[in-house]
């Protein structure tokens, strides 16, 4: 099975299967994933765009040294525009794709991996078997055909493979791309574009002395997710950008695999926020940090025209607490990590080189957003729950490992309406009297701040019995949510975290922290079928944290 090369593929030594011990081989069990027949191409399909999209085991040098082994997406424009595929030099990452709304897409995906593989088009609006959902995981030499018409609203978006149990491990080894869309409302404001407009891929990697990428040790990787102890952006150590003194359109993707970010100038001035995950917001938004998580993403107006030609600018990641158990981020050095989550860091640093004649300014108003009220929701006064559990050596939502065809009542959204859901955190109770299916044992939910993490029992020995409280990034496939509350978070961490939401515009992807319950509203439209909710910590994903939603 694809869980056993996992393990045969991390190479550590420390978890090779057969030396799994039995209640922990018990836990991976979550079933296996069938197989439906890759898609074809429709010849009542006629596409405006086709692309040639492969997956496959590369090399390049990202340190100094020897190359690096990597799993890449290459693509080839097959018909388009020819803005549509525009490379990051020297990256491992795929090339930036652009679509327009509208557009006739279709992508031939050929997994040349030598594993299973599946593509998803993490935040765009494409029907079910479109999604790639890990039923559709081609094996080495298969293609698959995804045709569907770009539905989203300008925005960013991420490509990235959904293989059951393997996404993180081919997310780490390099398997990831940015997709931005464009369309007539966002066209009209002339933002900063060409040279101007750069994509931020943030990553963070562990090497080893040979330059290869080191994953997943352990189990406690896998239940804290895996964490660098350098950051990549865009694919390259130590990014640096030469500017000239204008305005800039910083297009953020949080692409790590756990790690959660921080992001403020390094000189205090404010981070101006545009958008998020889905789009345009309606305004700008000034802050003084904003937080990341995986699968999140930033639209960022970087104004550098009142700067110096030879001046400086750094963005960081700032301190924060409460994301992990404190034990966590100590935990970071007894595994060689030197960049513990929620310390102080560079992500990448900007010098003013040129100046600029003039600059675009920034729109007092973005975009026309309809926010849903409780009353446009089919189920006012019952969410659709979504409980975050954190037990005794797992990380569920609805207290179930996935399964594919293991869907509760609650997880069957009834077609065409907009519903009312809630992420909450699942200590066993279930939810309004809705049992989640009690796994919440022998866990308390911790302190209240990351102190708590003191109190967890050891990782590393034979007592596994364990207090836990993490922030999780929820993701829902399909069309984008919003967010409608926060509420219960707790704490000092809470505190240093809690002023970096931005929750006025459209999200796929929210940041639930320790103790918060987050009720969002989400539009069920156009496409029945299947689509995942997941964490975005791509190793509790694949230790089953997601689980299908069934539009029927
Ligand atoms: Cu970006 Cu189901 O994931
Ligand atoms: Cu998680």
């Amino acid at each position: 099975s694809s869980r056993r090369r996992f393990f045969a593929q991390t190479g550590a030594g420390m978890l090779a299967w057969a030396g799994l011990p039995s209640w922990l081989q018990a836990m991976e069990g979550m079933g296996d994933m069938p197989r439906m027949a890759p898609n074809k191409a429709s010849p009542n399909f006629h596409p405006d765009v086709e692309i040639d999209l492969i997956c496959k085991p590369s090399a390049i040098s990202i340190l100094p040294g020897q190359q690096t082994r990597v799993q890449q997406y290459f693509a080839k424009l097959v018909k388009g525009p020819a803005n549509t595929l525009t490379e990051l030099p020297g990256s491992y990452l795929g090339p930036v794709l652009r679509f327009q709304t509208g557009q006739k897409i279709r992508i031939t995906l050929h997994n040349q991996l030598d594993e299973l593989s599946i593509t998803h088009w993490h935040g765009l609006h494409v029907p079910a078997k479109m999604d790639g959902h890990p039923l559709y995981s081609l094996d080495k030499g298969q293609t698959f055909v995804y045709e569907f018409e770009m539905l989203n609203r300008a925005s960013m978006n991420i490509y990235h493979p959904h293989p059951h149990d393997i996404t993180g491990k081919q997310v780490y080894h390099g398997l990831a791309g940015a997709i931005l869309v464009n369309d007539e409302e966002e066209r009209k404001l002339e933002l900063p574009s060409g040279e101007y407009e750069i994509p931020i891929v943030i990553q963070d990697r562990r090497f080893n002395d040979q330059n290869q990428l080191i994953y997943a040790h352990g189990m406690h990787d896998r239940m804290m997710g895996f964490y660098g102890n350098r950051i990549l952006v865009n694919g390259l150590p130590n990014f640096h950008l030469d500017v000239a003194s204008r305005a800039y359109r910083l297009r953020v993707l949080n692409a790590s695999t756990a790690r959660i970010y921080k992001l403020a100038w390094d000189d205090n001035s404010p981070i101006t926020v545009i958008g998020t995950d889905g789009g345009l917001l309606e305004a700008p938004i000034k802050k003084s940090y904003v937080m990341l998580a995986p699968g999140e993403r930033l639209d960022v107006w970087a104004d550098f025209s009142g700067r110096k030609v030879g001046s400086q600018l750094v963005l960081r990641s700032r301190p924060f607490s409460g994301a992990l158990p404190g034990m966590a981020s100590r935990m970071g050095g007894m595994h060689g990590n030197a960049l513990p989550m929620g310390s102080d860091y560079p992500i990448f640093s900007v010098k003013v080189t040129k100046q600029a004649g003039d600059s675009p300014t920034l729109p007092k108003a973005l975009s026309k957003i309809h926010h849903y009220t409780l009353a446009d929701t089919a189920n006012p006064q019952k969410p659709i729950p979504i409980g975050i559990t954190e037990g005794r050596m797992k990380m569920v939502l609805n207290g179930r490992p996935y399964a594919y065809n293991d869907i509760l009542p609650n997880e069957r959204i009834p077609f065409d309406t907009v519903q009312l859901m809630e992420i909450f955190h699942d200590h066993g109770g279930g939810h309004g009297g809705h049992k989640m299916g009690g796994m919440g044992m022998g866990m308390r939910r911790g302190g209240g701040d990351s102190d708590s993490g003191h109190k967890m029992g050891g990782m590393g020995g034979g007592g596994m019995g364990m207090m836990m409280a993490m922030a999780h990034p929820i993701h829902l496939h399909g069309q984008y949510f919003q967010i409608l509350s926060r509420s219960g978070g707790e704490g000092q961490g809470y505190a240093s975290v809690k002023d970096g939401f931005i929750e006025g515009g459209w999200k796929d992807t929210v940041l639930v922290m320790p103790g918060e319950t987050v009720r969002i509203i989400k539009p069920f439209q156009d496409f029945k079928g299947l689509f995942m909710m997941h964490c975005h910590n791509l190793e509790h994903e694949d230790m089953g944290m997601m689980r299908d939603l069934s539009i029927e």
